[in-house]
């Protein structure tokens, strides 16, 4: 019987030792130790034994037992290690990488950034920054920028109207900045110095024209207030959009609520102004002309100044024998184009990736 138990010990330790995971020591701790197994069902027997031999067999096999409860515990600390320091390699992270790249964030509309790119220069010229409403009435919209009853741009071919009249004022998207003129006097008293950008609507599609479109208007009201000072402002703000080589030209022209009014172009970025290229080519910017028409102005019309209430937001209000002004409109779309050579305006709404992505 003692040699059973010792060769039962020396198979257990044999196989105890080559055990190569927790899981399989288990499986060896149930064969050898287990309720069932040989050696407890032989301890468990040790009772019934002649005297004579109880001792000796119960020390052997107690003896063995006890081994191989101390070998199986040593061995699963050391599988137990040895399966940790495994996971800690293979779920090794390596904190010296790169970080995952970061995501692209996307940029501003280039019709944003041309907006804010203006709004800086003229606030470094001492304009402030006002907005208006999109929906506008009549009174804002024409009456008060002295269009005659009958001027053409009132037709509903060349207008979007919201309200006719008979249902309240005559309600229309406005078609140009310049209503907020009006607005602007009306809250604040000279001296002013405003721009105004904003979106103005017109029934009008193709590739120069799309029927939603945005304007930045320009007014400065003071006293002693000329030509001179609409030309000087426009060539600064010609310079800082263009190039510091830049130059200005006011040609006469025809606005409602300006007199005199003016187009005013500057010259050609492209070819320097001479209308030419370098081998002797027509410039295709300009088309030869030397000059870029970029916007509308003229100085404020003294009949608008009289559209002007007095009220106490703008007390002494607006004298049109004490104070001159000028304005301008320009078109967002339009001086973005010319920078960036953008061949159809329509290409700003569609939302074309490939376009977005280069600016
Ligand atoms: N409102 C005019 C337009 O949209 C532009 C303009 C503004 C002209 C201010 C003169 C003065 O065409």
């Amino acid at each position: 019987m003692i040699d059973r138990i010792e060769q039962l010990r020396s198979e257990a330790e044999g196989e105890i030792g080559a055990a190569a995971t927790s899981e399989e020591l288990e499986q060896l701790r149930v064969r050898f130790l287990g309720r069932k197994a040989e050696l407890p069902q032989l301890l468990r027997g040790v009772a019934q034994l002649d005297p004579a031999e109880r001792g000796k067999v119960g020390a052997a096999a107690n003896a063995a037992r006890q081994a191989l409860e101390a070998l199986i515990e040593e061995r699963t600390a050391q599988l137990a290690a040895a399966e940790l320091s495994a996971g800690l390699v293979h779920d090794a992270v390596d904190v010296t990488l790169p970080g995952a790249p970061a995501q692209p964030l996307g940029s501003l509309h280039v019709l944003t950034s041309t907006r804010r790119e203006l709004e800086d220069i003229f606030l470094g010229l001492g304009f402030t920054v006002m907005e208006g409403p999109e929906i506008e009435t009549v009174h804002y919209n024409f009456d008060a920028l002295n269009h005659s009853p009958t001027h053409p741009a009132r037709a509903r071919t060349d207008t979007f109207y919201v309200q006719r009249s008979g249902e309240g004022p005559e309600v229309v998207l406005r078609t140009h900045t310049s209503p907020m003129q009006v607005r602007a006097m009306e809250a604040h008293p000279p001296p002013l110095y405003v721009v105004i950008p904003g979106r103005v609507y017109r029934p009008d599609s193709d590739a120069t024209h799309t029927p939603q479109f945005h304007q930045i208007e320009g007014l400065a009201v003071d006293e002693d207030i000329t030509l001179a000072d609409l030309k000087g402002t426009l060539l600064s703000f010609a310079r800082a959009v263009f190039g510091e080589t830049r130059d200005v030209r006011l040609r006469p022209h025809f606005f409602p609520f300006t007199e005199p009014s003016v187009e005013v172009d500057v010259s050609c970025f492209h070819c320097s102004g001479k209308g030419f290229m370098a081998d002797g080519s027509r410039c295709p910017l300009c088309k030869g002309e030397g000059w870029l028409e970029v916007l509308g102005a003229g100085e404020v019309d003294p009949n608008v100044f009289a559209f002007v209430p007095t009220t106490a937001a703008n007390a002494p209000g607006y004298d049109p024998e004490k104070v001159q002004g000028f304005a301008w409109g320009l078109g967002v779309e339009r001086i973005a184009m010319l920078k960036h050579g953008v061949p159809d305006l329509r290409m700003y709404f569609e939302n074309d990736l490939r376009l977005l992505g280069q600016f």
